[in-house]
C-alpha cells in the first residue's frame, strides 16, 4: 500500500513518534519502568475506569518523569517536574506566550504565569490533559521538542515545561483538569 509505504521511508524518530502515538489511543501509556505496575493496577479494573472521578497514587513517580493515565477516555499527563524543568517554566515572560490563559479548569480566568498551572506551589507537580489543543493528537513528552516539553508529532506544535503553547499550529495551552492532592502522594483527579 502506498500509505505504508510512506512510512517506510520516514527516519526512525518519526516512526517511533507515529508508534507512540497509536499506542496511546489504546489506553494507558507510561514513561518509565517504574510506573507499570501502577498503571496495569489501574487498567484491570473497570470499574475504576469507568468513574467520574479517579485517584492516582503518584508515589512512584520520580523526579524527572511522568505518569499517563486514561480518565473519561482521555490520557491525562502527571509530571513530576525537576527544578530545571519548574525554573525555565517560571523564567518565561507573559508576551512570549501565545495563550496567556492558565486553561487550569481549578482557576478559571487566570493568566498562563506557571504558578497558575501547576498542582502545587512549589511547583513539582504538572497535570494537563495529554489532548493537544490542535486536532487533538497526543503530544510527546518527556523534555520533548524546541521548549524542553512537550511535541506534538501530528502537525509539530511545541509546549514547554508548563505545557503552554509557544510553536506551531495549536491555539491553547494544555488544559489543566479538575486535580487535587488528597494526602502526599495521591493526586484525584475530577
Ligand atoms: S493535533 Fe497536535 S499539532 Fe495538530
Amino acid at each position: 500500500m502506498s500509505h505504508a509505504d510512506d512510512h517506510s521511508g520516514a527516519p526512525e524518530g518519526t516512526r517511533r513518534d507515529f508508534l507512540y502515538y497509536a499506542t496511546a489511543g489504546a489506553g494507558v501509556v507510561a514513561t518509565g519502568a517504574a510506573v507499570w505496575p501502577l498503571v496495569n493496577q489501574m487498567n484491570a479494573s473497570d470499574d475504576v475506569k469507568a468513574l467520574a472521578s479517579i485517584e492516582v497514587d503518584v508515589s512512584g513517580v520520580a523526579e524527572g518523569t511522568q505518569l499517563t493515565v486514561k480518565w473519561r477516555g482521555k490520557p491525562v499527563f502527571i509530571r513530576h517536574r525537576t527544578a530545571d524543568e519548574i525554573k525555565s517554566a517560571r523564567d518565561v515572560a507573559m508576551g512570549d506566550l501565545v495563550d496567556r490563559n492558565s486553561e487550569n479548569n481549578n482557576l478559571p480566568g487566570t493568566d498562563a504565569s506557571d504558578a497558575n498551572r501547576a498542582l502545587d506551589k512549589d511547583g513539582k507537580w504538572l497535570v494537563m490533559m495529554g489532548v493537544c489543543t490542535h486536532l487533538g493528537c497526543v503530544p510527546l513528552g518527556d523534555r520533548a521538542g524546541d521548549f524542553g516539553g512537550w511535541f506534538c508529532p501530528c502537525h509539530g506544535s511545541q509546549y514547554d515545561t508548563s505545557g503552554r503553547i509557544r510553536k506551531g499550529p495549536a491555539p491553547r495551552n494544555l488544559e489543566v483538569p479538575i486535580a487535587a492532592f488528597t494526602n502526599e502522594t495521591t493526586i484525584k483527579l475530577g
